[in-house]
């Protein structure tokens, strides 16, 4: 990293006042960890997003490109990240293109307008097909400065030069479309996406190390055990997490009765807030560690697609799928992807992409049973009711 930005100025302001639009924990206080991942090339800044506990690292990918610097992704602009912006704004010039590669990601949305009048001499890229919900607002009532937002494609590219643009979809889902389009920046041989690919691994992510508490609280098996921190117990609530944020409602996760619930509530020691008073309506049946350790790279992060992602975006666009990974894995020199969620970087190159493309070709694209039979119902009562097309693929191309 660059020695003009210290820990220090990442430490102090966490304030994110804009945390009601999209009310997710850790609310309107956000840490944010960074780390170079090509020297002079290519960084990640990251934060925690998730409900009830169920927190995930979110990254903005900052980029060298021809007289400034590119971010992908915009983060919450809490003044410790401004901070380390303008950093880097020194060293490596300045912050002149901001690009929002998803139509869909509204987590990755929320933060562009902000991050927008923080730097007002950036020009705006944003993904073809935005959509908002529950109201679909034009980009300008939503704070996009319309002066200055281009569409990709559209409008042109950004830095077309040094970095390639690669679209998957779009796809139809019904209330809008998917969308995302992978950036590869030939320099630094990297391939950013978004929410496609993610890759996990067993240790809990640094953004936990100043405040486990997700960890610890997710790592009990009952209500009025206490938050109780240790090596074990944070990896133990880390498979958990990544469980929930995988499956949504894992198979070996049971909701006890009320009654349970509230037998184990308001514990001495546990009537805090932060320890949600010892309401824990969660129990974990035999079998959830095994569970875990089949999405969790043992010594590297496990790249696959997010189950929540595989089973309610992508269901009837394997073949698009597939089509995006064949464009990608002739890609020169490609030797690492950085996804927006979890580990990063992750190596990948032209053999791990043609053996992911293997694993997806010859893998059930549809599973309905086990930890797939929460996503597959949502699914299923998704197609009944018509709020989703039978076939997705693609009524937006020409
Ligand atoms: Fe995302």
């Amino acid at each position: 990293m660059s020695s003009s930005i210290s820990n220090k100025a990442l430490s102090k302001n966490t304030n994110w006042f804009w945390w009601p639009l999209f009310p997710l924990y850790p609310y309107g206080s956000r840490d944010t960890t960074y780390s170079e991942l090509v020297p002079n090339l290519v960084w990640s800044f990251e934060q925690l997003q998730g409900l009830y506990y169920v927190a995930v690292p979110i990254r903005m990918v900052v980029l060298k490109v021809p007289k400034g610097l590119m971010l992908i992704n915009p983060l919450p602009p809490t003044r410790d990240l401004v901070l380390a912006l303008k950093a880097l704004q020194e060293e490596h010039g300045p912050i002149c293109t901001i690009v929002l590669p998803t139509a869909s990601g509204l987590e990755h949305k929320i933060a562009m307008p902000a991050m927008a009048r923080v730097f007002p001499e950036s020009t705006l890229w944003v993904c073809p097909g935005q959509w908002s919900f529950p109201l679909n607002l034009p980009l300008a009532w939503l704070g996009f400065p319309s002066k200055r937002t281009r569409t990709m494609f559209a409008d042109g590219l950004p830095h077309k030069g040094i970095c390639k643009w690669i679209s998957l979809g779009p796809i139809d889902i019904g209330l809008g479309r998917f969308q995302e389009i992978a950036c590869y920046h030939s320099e630094s041989h990297s391939l950013i996406v978004t929410d496609a690919l993610v890759g996990i691994e067993g240790e809990p992510p640094k953004l936990f190390d100043n405040d486990p508490t997700p960890l610890l609280f997710h790592a009990r098996d009952k209500g009025d055990q206490p938050l109780k921190d240790s090596i074990e117990a944070r990896r133990k609530g880390w498979k958990r997490l990544v469980l929930f944020a995988s499956y949504l409602k894992p198979d070996q996760l049971k909701i006890p009765s009320i009654n349970d619930i509230a037998k184990n509530s308001f514990k001495p020691g546990l009537r805090t807030l932060k320890a949600h008073f010892g309401i824990f309506p969660f129990q974990w049946e035999k079998g959830w560690d095994l569970s875990a350790r089949e999405m969790i790279g043992n010594k590297e992060p496990l790249l696959q697609v997010a189950p929540v992602i595989k089973r309610l975006v992508f269901p009837r666009a394997k073949v698009e799928f597939l089509r995006w990974l064949d464009e990608i894995k002739n890609l020169k020199g490609m030797k690492t992807i950085i996804p927006a969620h979890f580990s990063a970087p992750i190596k990948f190159t032209k053999r791990e992409c043609i053996n992911l493309r293997n694993r997806i070709n010859f893998s059930d694209w549809l599973p309905s049973k086990g930890n797939w039979s929460f996503l597959y119902s949502v699914d299923k009562n998704l197609l009944d009711k018509g709020v989703v097309p039978q076939k997705p693929l693609d009524p937006f191309k020409d």
